[in-house]
């Protein structure tokens, strides 16, 4: 078959629909500030969460122009930032995947979690997308690659849409960027934790408490952005790369004091770097530090490891293990709720990353 002849390849596009339903994540070691080309300024490491989902189908058919045209619909209703957003993202990955501008596309898409409490989105949205591109590749355009391939080649394009979403791809624990002794690491895409793991986080849970479900002020981007400028910076990537090598041991051994304070400090350090950029600016609350403080006091009255982070936003993560669910599930109720927007807590864990949707 001659790819090259456009008319050739024009009579054989088919049509057809693939669909992905792909995780969100939380950052342990934070990724934040960038060099070109979508290349971390330094490693960061993920637990994919499990109910926290977006789910995308997309359909498509042959173009009835020269380039593609794109609807996208949130639900049930056409969004129109969504698609000037997907379109801006496959005019970008054109040359990757030819076939984009052979076909014309309807996007689906919805989120598992309420698209106004405050969660980003788009770790699992982009991841759901790349993964449905990589699909539509496999499926129809007779690119067959392994399964180890594929996964890689969809992580290597959510990078594309956005950093963070690359980890998506993968369950458990997941890590993106260079790190000095993993061989499997890399800047251009995540790949995950799959041995030497200690067992008490393949059930970690992640309660995460709305404390504000507006809009964030600032974009990852912009904040990304202001890394390059700001004075603490390279001390801080300095820091995420020690602290992945003390995360690393620590997924290992299980020991939790040292899984905490590592954790809580990448959060208050992430959010130390808006504070310290210029322009600076605040994402927290004054709910999101009442709800530290109690998490501060309650771990120091039962010895409980429950330990708080936080990503470029307000609201605040709990993690715990499964062995205390029950006591801190009582704790969210009796202490935590009354900081929350209308007692607005989602209540996840590790999961196992994306799967397809059979069609
Ligand atoms: O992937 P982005 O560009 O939305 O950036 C994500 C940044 C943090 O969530 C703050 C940290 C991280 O590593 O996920």
């Amino acid at each position: 078959m001659n790819n090259k002849n456009p008319e050739h390849i024009f009579k054989e596009i088919p049509t057809g629909k693939v669909g992905w339903k792909s995780p969100s994540n939380i950052a342990l070691v934070k990724y934040w500030g960038k060099k070109s080309g979508q290349i971390p300024a330094n490693a960061s490491v993920s637990f994919t969460l499990r109910d926290s989902l977006t789910e995308t189908i997309v359909e498509f058919s042959p173009a009835k122009g020269n380039n593609f045209e794109l609807e996208f619909f949130l639900g049930s209703d056409s969004n129109e930032k969504f698609a000037k957003r997907t379109s801006d993202y496959f005019n970008g990955l054109a040359d990757s995947f030819p076939f984009i501008n052979q076909l014309d596309f309807k996007v689906y898409s919805k989120n598992t979690f309420p698209h106004s409490a405050g969660i980003a989105s788009s770790a699992s949205g982009m991841s759901a997308i790349a993964l449905c591109l990589c699909e539509i590749e496999r499926k129809y355009f007779g690119n067959s690659i392994s399964e180890e391939e594929f996964f890689k080649r969809a992580s290597y394009f959510a990078r594309l849409g956005s950093g963070s979403a690359c980890r998506s791809i993968y369950g458990g624990l997941v890590t993106w960027g260079e790190i000095k002794g993993r061989e499997s690491s890399s800047n251009l895409f995540g790949s995950n934790i799959a041995t030497n793991i200690n067992p008490v986080f393949d059930t970690y849970h992640d309660s995460i408490l709305i404390v504000d479900s507006a809009q964030k002020k600032v974009s990852s981007s912009v904040g990304h952005g202001l890394m390059n400028s700001n004075p603490f910076s390279q001390m801080r990537f300095d820091q995420a790369n020690n602290n992945i090598k003390r995360l690393m041991s620590v997924l290992k051994s299980g020991d939790l004091e040292e899984f905490v304070k590592i954790v809580e400090s990448e959060a208050l350090t992430l959010h130390s770097m808006m504070m310290t950029s210029s322009p600076y600016f605040l994402l927290v609350k004054p709910n999101t530090v009442s709800i530290i403080d109690k998490i501060w006091e309650y771990r120091e009255e039962t010895g409980i490891p429950v330990c708080f982070t936080l990503d470029a936003g307000p609201n605040v993560h709990l993690l715990y293990p499964e062995k205390y669910k029950n006591e801190v599930l009582a704790f969210i109720n009796s202490e935590l709720l009354k900081y929350t927007v209308n007692n607005k807590v989602i209540h996840d864990q590790v999961g196992k990353g994306p799967v397809k949707l059979e069609l």
